[in-house]
């Protein structure tokens, strides 16, 4: 990774020289959107429906700046090729430097957004199917009341991630109101008597891709999915608890704070998920 290349405001230049100002309000104010979008050997998947996430995003927090298909599908396949394959691409737009005013918490108009792209370290496609389980921590769920937004303000999810890798876990499942969220980068799933359930979409969890295709997968294969509320004590007696995300794919948890999930291993209901989420993308490459 020594030398990749970075975009930067409709440039690809070495990593070391990808510089922004100290006035970015991405910088200042974590005031900015981001997609981080998989990659499968040097084929990007899902760009569609990341830059659609992606410009829904930037309006939500009024960021006026147009996200256009060709533009960047040209930027993701140009920092493949440049930085190598089974590397997902980091996409981030924030609003901007403020170079006359410096930093000011309302926003002045007319700041030019600043653009960035570079690629993530190296995860092979399809590497959940090889997982033999995972463990996760639990922690009440601090985040602000815009976590259906991609934004970049993501301070509570990396302390609550840190968290997680304290405890020799790999993921901080979170809690609100006794309730779960979600995962501090993933959604979450739990299996009881061969029902999937999942948290209903509201301003408290990101609506995920890998979410939104694994559950049309389920329906079409006719499983149950129910939108509920799971406490900390459905996961516990889960059969089965899984968490997704783009990077991650769908990725089994078989041990939350002290208490194994069910026997301990990947369940069955997950095998067969995870193998029908990897066949359903090489199969729309
Ligand atoms: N995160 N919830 C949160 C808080 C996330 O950060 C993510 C993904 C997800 C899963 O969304 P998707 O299926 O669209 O990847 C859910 C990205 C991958 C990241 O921060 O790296």
């Amino acid at each position: 990774m020594n030398n990749d290349k970075v975009f930067i405001n409709n440039n690809f230049v070495d990593k070391n020289a990808a510089n922004i100002s100290v006035f970015d309000r991405g910088f200042l104010f974590a005031d900015g959107i981001y997609e981080v979008i998989p990659v499968c050997g040097d084929i990007p998947y899902f760009i569609n429906h990341h830059l659609e996430r992606l410009q829904k995003n930037l309006g939500i927090i009024e960021i006026d700046y147009n996200v256009e298909y060709d533009y960047w599908a040209n930027i993701i396949n140009n920092l493949i090729k440049y930085n190598g394959k089974n590397r997902g691409i980091y996409i981030q737009i924030t609003r901007g430097a403020d170079i006359d005013n410096l930093r000011t918490h309302a926003p002045n108009k007319d700041l030019k957004p600043t653009a960035i792209a570079f690629s993530l370290p190296e995860k092979e496609f399809g590497h959940s199917l090889n997982n033999t389980g995972i463990s996760a921590i639990t922690h009440e769920d601090i985040r602000w009341q815009l976590c259906h937004v991609k934004s970049v303000s993501l301070l509570a999810n990396a302390l609550l991630s840190k968290r997680a890798y304290e405890n020799s876990a790999a993921e901080t499942i979170l809690i609100k109101n006794n309730y779960i969220t979600e995962g501090t980068s993933s959604n979450i799933y739990i299996v009881k008597n061969n029902e999937i359930m999942t948290p209903v979409l509201n301003n408290e969890i990101l609506p995920g891709i890998t979410r939104k295709i694994l559950l049309d997968i389920a329906l079409k294969e006719n499983y149950i999915v129910k939108y509920s509320k799971i406490t900390i004590d459905d996961l516990y007696n889960a059969d089965e608890v899984w968490i997704s995300g783009q990077i991650k794919e769908l990725q089994p948890v078989t041990k939350i704070d002290d208490k194994i999930i069910s026997d301990g291993k990947p369940g069955p209901l997950w095998k067969k998920m995870s193998a029908l989420y990897i066949e359903t993308i090489k199969s729309n490459l």
